[in-house]
């Protein structure tokens, strides 16, 4: 068995804003069954606090009330103030240890956990996460009494910089464990003036190419790519494309100097959180035998949005509403969608331009295009559950998590050939159809012809009906549970721990 600490900015069930959390929440009951006993990290913000309850005391054994989460290590000034270390149990189903990290200063604010109420981002981000890396590099190196880890797995910019501090400033009397690091998405890369650099507590010889300079200024995606000892992203084909300077964002040099120790490793689905014959908020369960019993959740759901009750195609969007997400272009092709007979159910948060501009088309097409602009979790499991097809018409997408769930629940995916859509949606061309392999639609490119071309494309097969329920059904036997890409971390990890020491590492951090 070895242990791993999973650092990162939220987990499922306790704080999520995207895909990241649903991984970092799934994987540590996903990896057990492959001898890996993992503890996730994050911090402590109102929301993760008020579900864990009031902490005890630390050194108060005795007079604690028994369910009050203990107190495992406290710190007298993080980042400019103190902060204690709470252990506790991710959620039900999510069962697993879980690490918080309660540092009122940084932490215990209204808003999300990147931005306050407004949208803007939190002017002291670098220092709240550079606390919540020290922090983390402190506990996988042993800071805790009778805790120990094998290894850490520093999830996105976030915890960037933990893999850092491991190299160039380990934790006094702890180990320096090795580190992994994970890219969710290389175009959050958290990057920040020089003058942090003094504040970081890191020594000099870490401002370099080979730490956490970039640019001139401090990176932190830039320090964890730099100092971990392997790196994953969540797709093989963005694990390639991030190689390329599109895709790469500035980094690609540094990817590509890091060779083999790239790999990308496709994100799983939680089967207990997404199964349609059990599902607790969809009206009607279903299962691939069962198919025509779908059609209860479909008319629900037509009924949910206000749109018109027809046989024609119901597609639905669940989803951040920005550019990488393709939105922009959404906008753009709701007439052809209407008029080939769609109708359009979209959910999803973002930005005010562009929900202006959805605003306008659903105002165009009264009953044909509904809205809801919020984030709303039953909400996406009743619109996977009545959708005909989901539209993930992504610029770029390191896996994406929509076309699962959207597999996992009939709703046929219409995908850009992109990323971990490329990898997961296999396109219904003839072959494929004949082959009972197709379980969706993939275009090339993300413009108006190409997207309306697969909208099409989409609607042609929908009024084939044999090919249509086949594809839906071979989507549904697809596996998409966790078990072979927790068994691809699992040997990840050990390839890493089973490394003596940093020296002797086959492939030493940054030495390439
Ligand atoms: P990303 O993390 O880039 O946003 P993913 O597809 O990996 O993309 O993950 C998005 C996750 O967030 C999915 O679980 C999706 O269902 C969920 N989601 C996105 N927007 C909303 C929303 N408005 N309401 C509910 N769930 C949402
Ligand atoms: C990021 C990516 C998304 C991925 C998710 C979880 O948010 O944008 O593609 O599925 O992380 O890895």
């Amino acid at each position: 068995m070895i242990r791993v600490l999973s650092l990162a900015s939220e987990a499922v069930p306790l704080v999520k804003t995207g895909g990241l959390a649903d991984v970092v929440g799934a994987l540590p009951h996903a990896i057990a069954a492959h001898g890996v006993q993992m503890s996730v990290m994050i911090p402590g913000y109102p929301q993760v606090l008020t579900r864990l309850g009031p902490p005890a005391v630390k050194g108060k054994g005795k007079a604690r009330k028994a369910a009050a989460p203990p107190v495992v290590h406290e710190w007298k000034d993080l980042f400019g103030g103190p902060a204690r270390l709470v252990s506790g149990q991710l959620d039900g189903d999510h069962a697993g240890d879980l690490l918080v990290l309660d540092a009122p200063h940084l932490f215990n604010r209204d808003g999300s956990p990147y931005a306050d109420g407004s949208g803007r981002d939190w002017i002291d981000n670098w220092r709240r996460f550079a606390a919540l890396s020290r922090a983390g590099a402190d506990v996988a190196g042993g800071v805790v009494e009778g805790l120990t880890f094998d290894l850490l797995h520093a999830h996105d910019w976030q915890a960037g910089l933990a893999p850092a501090y491991l190299k160039f400033a380990p934790p006094a009397g702890g180990r320096s464990v090795p580190s992994i690091m994970t890219i969710h998405n290389m175009a959050f890369q958290g990057y920040y003036p020089a003058d942090i650099f003094p504040r970081l507590g890191l020594p000099p010889e870490a401002w370099a190419v080979n730490g956490v300079e970039y640019h001139g200024g401090v990176g932190f995606l830039k320090a964890g790519l730099e100092s971990a000892y392997g790196i994953t992203t969540v797709s093989p084909t963005y694990a390639l494309e991030i190689r390329s300077p599109q895709f790469g964002m500035g980094l690609e040099g540094l990817i590509q100097s890091r060779g083999d120790n790239v790999r990308g490793i496709v994100n799983g689905i939680d089967a207990k959180e997404w199964d349609p014959s059990k599902d607790p908020a969809i009206a009607a369960h279903f299962s691939a035998r069962a198919l025509a019993k779908r059609v209860a959740n479909k008319r629900a759901l037509e009924k949910e949005f206000g749109l018109d009750r027809d046989d024609g195609p119901l597609f639905i969007v669940v989803s951040r509403l920005t550019w990488q997400k393709g939105m922009d272009v959404l906008c753009e092709v709701l007439d052809h969608l209407v008029g080939l007979g769609g109708r359009l159910a979209l959910l999803g948060t973002g930005d005010a331009a562009l929900v202006s501009e959805l605003h306008r088309g659903a105002a165009r097409h009264a009953g044909r295009v509904s809205l809801r602009i919020g984030y709303d979790e039953a909400l996406a499991h009743r619109m996977q559950a009545g959708g005909d097809a989901i539209l993930v018409p992504s610029r770029f997408e390191p896996c994406g998590l929509t076309q699962l769930y959207g597999l996992a629940y009939g709703c046929v995916p219409v995908v850009a050939r992109t990323g971990g859509l490329a990898d997961t949606v296999v396109d219904a061309n003839l072959a494929a159809i004949k082959a009972g392999a197709a379980t969706g639609i993939q275009f090339a490119g993300v413009d108006y012809q190409n997207f309306a071309l697969g909208i099409t494309r989409a609607v042609d097969l929908y009024h084939q009906q044999d090919a249509w329920t086949e594809v839906r059904r071979a989507g549904m036997r697809m596996d998409f549970s966790w078990n072979q890409s927790a068994a691809a971390y699992a040997a990840l990890y050990r390839n890493y721990v089973d490394q003596p020491s940093v020296e002797g590492a086959v492939n030493l951090p940054g030495d390439q």
